[in-house]
Parts: C-alpha cells; structure tokens; sequence
C-alpha cells in the first residue's frame, strides 16, 4: 500500500509580469520596427528621387548708378539677376524666407526680399534685383575708400544672405535645408559693368 502522495504547494515565490507591462513592451517594439521601416523606406526614397540640392546663383548684375558727393552721401542703383536652380528632376522646389542683405564695406545699403516661391522639376527662376538706395551717409574713413575704388574704377559689395529650399517628395512629406550666399559683387564703376565671379550658394 502506499501513501497518498501529499502535495504540498509553498508560498507562490514566482512573480507574474502584468499585463501592462506586456502591453507596453508590445508598443515599445511596434513602434521600433516603424521607425526603422520609415528609415528604409526614407533612405529608399533618397536613392530613388537622389536629390541634387537647389542652388541659387548670382548670374549677372549691374551698376546702373553711383554717385557720391562731396557732403559724404553716396546714391546707388544697383541690379542683381539672382537665379533659383532646381537641377531635381522628380521634385518641385519650393524657396521661402529668402533675405539677402547687400553691403558696402560693411554699411548695410539694402536689404533683398522675395515672396515664397516655386521652382519646378529640372527647371530655374530668375529674380531681377533693383536695388536703389539714395543719401546714404558715409564715415571719413568710408568716404576715402569710395575715392579709392572710383580712382582705381574697381567697386566692391558684398551680398550676403540666406534663403529655405524645400521639396516637395510624394508621400514623404518634404525635405528642408538652407542655403547660404555670401559673396562679393565687384563692377567698374565707369561704365557699371559687373565683373564676373562665382557666386553661388553651393557648397564649393
Ligand atoms: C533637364 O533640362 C535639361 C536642359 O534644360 C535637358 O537637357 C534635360 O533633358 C532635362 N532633363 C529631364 C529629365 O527632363
Ligand atoms: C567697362 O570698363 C572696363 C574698364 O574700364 C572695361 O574693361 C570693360 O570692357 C568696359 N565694359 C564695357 C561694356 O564697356
């Protein structure tokens, strides 16, 4: 004969996980595998649509006036042929906050704006520039540097600025970067001609 065995249960020692934990871990890890499944499917995209930055370039400019009188006012018209290139053959450009400031030896004369503006596929836009400024007062100091320039009929301003280029790419969402300017803009100023130089707002 034997004995019954007698099952003896202890104190239960095992914790359970509670289900929320479980849940949370569930979420944690569908949410990795989405970002990484919007990684590839972003980084995809990028070699399908392989973007060529949007550039902007100084294309051509001239000094139609510059005269400086003897109280130390200086007028100037000045016009900048700016040109928005779009070499992307997939996606639309769309350029926005765009502020260049055009200096003289470091006397801010005007400041070029835009409204937001679209470039479209394998395609570019050339903004006309007339920047008149009248009675800008000048230092001793900046007065004798225009003497100088005029004597050796060689100008230099500077353009400097910023504007957002931005892609629209399908259905995922857009693309947005800076583009930076700053260069110099040289003429003669005899005759207003602009001497030619790079300017450009891609990277060299
Ligand atoms: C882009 O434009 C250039 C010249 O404007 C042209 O030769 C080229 O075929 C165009 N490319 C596409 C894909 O449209
Ligand atoms: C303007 O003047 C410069 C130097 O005086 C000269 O080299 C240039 O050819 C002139 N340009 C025109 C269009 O006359």
């Amino acid at each position: 004969m034997t004995n019954p065995k007698k099952l003896i249960h202890g104190p239960h020692h095992q914790r359970t996980t509670h289900p929320l934990v479980w849940f949370a871990a569930i979420i944690c890890t569908v949410i990795a595998i989405a970002v990484i499944i919007a990684g590839i499917a972003v980084f995809v995209g990028y070699m399908i649509i392989h973007p060529r930055v949007p550039f902007i370039t100084v294309t051509s400019a001239h000094l139609d006036n510059f005269q400086n009188s003897v109280a130390g006012l200086v007028d100037t018209e000045i016009t900048i042929v700016v040109r928005a290139e779009n070499d992307n053959t997939k996606a639309h450009a769309v350029y926005s906050d765009t502020s260049f400031i055009l200096s003289f030896q470091g006397l801010n004369i005007a400041k070029l704006v835009a409204y937001p503006f679209e470039v479209k596929k394998n395609s570019s836009v050339d903004f006309h520039y007339l920047v008149q400024s009248s009675s800008i007062p000048l230092s001793p100091e900046l007065m004798d540097q225009v003497d100088i320039s005029l004597k050796r009929d060689k100008i230099i301003f500077n353009l400097k600025g910023n504007l957002r280029a931005r892609w629209r790419v399908g259905l995922l969402g857009s693309v947005k970067f800076w583009c930076h300017l700053n260069c110099q803009l040289k003429f003669h100023p005899s005759n207003g001609t602009y001497i030619r130089s790079p300017c450009s707002s891609r990277a060299k």
